[in-house]
């Protein structure tokens, strides 16, 4: 398991964290930033277009030319797609090498820093690419999140409040802290974040190699991933994680609490709208996720706080919800 350190005395316990390293990959928004803490730090584009073949053979080059040797650690400084890579390059050098994490994002906080998921795309596919490789340590601080574009900060809400629906005592930490977390008052928010890091470090220890229990992060994966790939990635992947939760709960929500019900639509419209995109492509896609099973389409559904119902439906049930549910939506029904 990663052990996880939080840093609330301004960056101390990640800088030192800094200085031990062999190398630091960071990229070159975070530079410009947090410039005293990337001094000799290896930089790679930014964003999605870091988590390249080639950004991930450069970091192995960069890795190779400063003598990295089996005990060295590199750190991750950055949000996801430099955790991604630079975990896929440390799961790769000399069959494994330390990595550590310092996240800037929210996501790469409460999600993408744990779990042990490293990965590039390759030949146009999102993660491709990848191996499982849990970073020793991961240094958090909340400090990062004032700067975080708007877009990506929102995607970051999207992935507290998924991982806030798997248990009942984060659910209420969520409703009650909601307004300080879409209003980034940092200070506010250390027992949510700390109750998402916590929830996501023992679901995927449980299971690191996503076999069984881990599929309840994947609640409002099966449309969000869908219309993350229809739109082209044109929204952050958080945004669409929500725009899937809302249109997965109201196409079946015959199953879930009420009130709950209410709440989680709501949340989700304050962040983003309803999504557009035509039931054709969004069932194609689906249809060809991982998680499911004998033709049938899988959607991990929160029936209440912390309960999570995995359903199978098949294509003609998932059109004909997927279409009344998104008018539904749109329409404030
Ligand atoms: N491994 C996992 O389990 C897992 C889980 C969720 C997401 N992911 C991956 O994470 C990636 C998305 O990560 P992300 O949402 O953290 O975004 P990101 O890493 O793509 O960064 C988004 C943008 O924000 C900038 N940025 C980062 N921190 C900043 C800060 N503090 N201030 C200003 N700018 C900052 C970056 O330079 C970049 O331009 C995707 O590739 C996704 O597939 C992985």
């Amino acid at each position: 398991m990663t052990s996880i350190i939080f840093d609330k005395h301004g960056f101390d316990r990640i800088k030192a964290e800094i200085s031990r390293a062999a190398l630091v990959v960071t990229d070159s928004n975070i530079a410009g930033l947090y410039g005293d803490m990337c001094d000799g730090a290896f930089l790679i584009p930014c964003g999605e277009q870091g988590k390249s073949p080639e950004t991930l053979l450069a970091i192995l080059k960069e890795m190779h030319a400063r003598g990295l040797r089996r005990n060295d650690c590199v750190v991750a400084l950055g949000g996801g797609a430099v955790g991604d890579v630079t975990g896929l390059a440390a799961a790769l050098y000399m069959r494994g090498i330390n990595f550590s994490v310092v996240p800037t994002t929210l996501t790469a906080i409460v999600d993408s820093g744990l779990g042990g998921k490293t990965a590039v795309d390759f030949c146009g596919v999102k993660n491709l690419v990848g191996a499982f490789h849990e970073p020793v340590r991961m240094v958090v601080s909340l400090e990062f999140l004032k700067t975080m574009p708007d877009r990506d900060y929102i995607g970051g809400c999207g992935e507290c409040i998924k991982t806030c629906l798997l248990t009942q005592n984060a659910y209420r930490l969520l409703r009650d802290r909601f307004d300080a977390l879409i209003a980034r008052e940092t200070d506010g928010l250390s027992e949510l974040i700390d109750a998402c890091i916590a929830i996501k470090n023992t679901v995927a220890t449980d299971d690191l190699k996503d076999r069984g229990v881990r599929r309840i992060l994947n609640v409002g994966h099966t449309v969000g991933h869908a219309l993350e790939s229809v739109n082209g990635f044109k929204a952050s992947h958080g945004e669409y994680v929500l725009m899937g939760l809302m249109t997965e709960c109201a196409m079946f929500k015959e199953y879930i609490d009420r009130d709950f019900y209410a709440e989680i639509v709501e949340m989700c419209k304050r962040l983003v709208s309803p999504p557009r995109t035509s039931v054709k492509p969004v069932l194609s896609l689906a249809s060809a996720d991982k998680k499911n099973a004998n033709g049938s389409i899988t959607v991990m559904l929160p029936v209440s706080a912390g309960n999570i119902l995995e359903l199978r439906v098949d294509r003609d049930l998932f059109s004909a919800r997927y279409e009344r549910a998104t008018a539904e939506l749109r329409s404030g029904r």
